[in-house]
């Protein structure tokens, strides 16, 4: 099994003296509530913004804030956070920060620890626009890129003197999902290309009303992440909103109806290794579209519907197609005559009736089928855990 997503990793927290410190605070609690153990590491200027306590209290672990205070680790060892470290994540970067590591000091525990580890290195700066415009910061963030350190973006928006622009920290999930997608780089679907459907389809009727169904896109959207995780580049064709720790470093293409998810897997799926259609893709859509409000002038309203074109039988692809069957009876015998019936390598059946199982549960029970017939059944278990246990399966079908 393969190294699952921020549990047991270690983090060292780089925080600088910028106003977005204290929302370094939230991203060392989500590391810390996903499993990580975190080592928070601070500038003397970003002790002026947010007490060590407040990162001490959240992590569990002493903070380090003097490269010579003798009771620190850093003094004692002054390279063993850095040795220690999965990855180094500098969250909010200042621009003088980002100036120091482009020229590499190390006259601060941020900047000692990030020359002196081997462990990938990501920042997340946050400024005022014209500090994050200016020549000298664009240029030592290429001079960071091009070593290898990973940039996330600041967001664009209310800044805190008021002016609007780019230099908000990036979401705190959106810099979580990065820390996963870096700390799965060499994860044993590194190189892959995995598609991955997700969400019900909405299959308009006219311009305020659509027919649907009641996935919420939780497993497909696991299923993106988990791949994300383990190395694959992920291309996430969704009908369902997306939040930002899902769609950290994943190619998400966001889509309505069935006919529009389909046009995306086959554009998608071109140059893909797998296919995982997790998406609960609307059989019938109404057969015509009022382009104008229906109105209530009569007592009844027939809509005729037509069928919509089965998107996993008709793609063209040589990828490995994984399929889903939400079923209410016969799930065995329902599934393998779906797994059959369109080509499928694997098809992860579920009873959407089961407690625990299925539509907008945070957990799934699922029963996984593959070719040769072997039937897996497998207990109630969190959506990423299923989704984890689906790729370990797909990583042995891949050629
Ligand atoms: C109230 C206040 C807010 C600041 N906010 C930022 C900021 O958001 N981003 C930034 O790059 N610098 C900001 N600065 C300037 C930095 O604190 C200053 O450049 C400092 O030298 C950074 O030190 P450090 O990189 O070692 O933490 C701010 C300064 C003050 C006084």
């Amino acid at each position: 099994m393969s190294v699952r997503g921020l549990a047991g990793r270690n983090i060292v927290l780089g925080v600088s003296g910028s106003i977005a410190a204290y929302k370094a605070a939230d991203v060392a609690s989500r590391l810390v509530q996903a499993g990580a153990t975190v080592d928070t590491v601070m500038t003397p200027s970003a002790i002026r913004f947010v007490a060590p306590l407040t990162f001490q209290s959240l992590t569990h672990r002493p903070v380090v804030t003097d490269l010579f205070d003798p009771r620190s680790e850093l003094s004692i060892d002054h390279v063993a956070l850095a040795r220690r470290a999965d990855a180094v994540l500098i969250a909010p970067a200042t621009a003088d920060l980002l100036s120091r590591m482009a020229h590499g000091l190390a006259d601060d525990p941020v900047t000692a620890t990030v020359l002196a580890t081997a462990a990938p290195v990501i920042v997340c700066p946050a400024m005022e626009s014209h500090m994050y415009r200016h020549p000298a910061t664009q240029e030592n963030l290429e001079r960071l890129v091009q070593r290898g350190v990973r940039v996330v973006e600041p967001a664009a928006g209310r800044l805190a003197s008021g002016q609007h622009g780019i230099g908000r920290l990036a979401d705190p999930g959106l810099i979580i999902g990065t820390v996963r997608q870096v700390l799965g780089r060499n994860g044993d679907l590194s190189g892959r290309r995995v598609v991955v459907t997700a969400g019900g389809t909405r299959e308009a009727i006219d311009p305020v009303r659509y027919i649907t169904n009641r996935s919420s896109g939780k497993m497909g959207h696991a299923l993106a992440e988990a791949a994300r995780d383990r190395g694959a580049a992920v291309v996430l064709v969704t009908a369902a909103p997306v939040g930002p720790e899902t769609a950290a470093g994943i190619d998400v293409r966001p889509v309505s109806s069935a006919l529009e998810m389909m046009a995306e897997v086959q554009a998608a799926v071109e140059r893909a290794d797998a296919l995982i259609m997790a998406a609960a893709v609307a059989d019938y859509r109404p057969a015509a579209f009022s382009s104008h409000k229906v109105k209530k002038t009569q007592d009844q309203w027939e809509l005729r519907m037509v069928r919509n074109p089965d998107i996993l039988a008709s793609v063209r692809t040589t990828a490995v197609k994984v399929g889903f069957a939400a079923e209410t009876q016969d799930l065995r015998e329902n599934a393998l005559a779906k797994l059959k019936a369109k080509g499928l390598h694997m098809i992860v059946a579920n009873d959407v009736t089961a407690p625990g199982s299925g539509f907008e549960s945070d957990t799934n029970q699922v029963t996984i089928i593959d070719r040769s017939g072997r039937v897996e059944e497998l207990p109630s278990l969190p959506k990423m855990d299923v989704a984890h246990e689906i790729l370990d399966r797909l990583v042995t079908l891949l050629p």
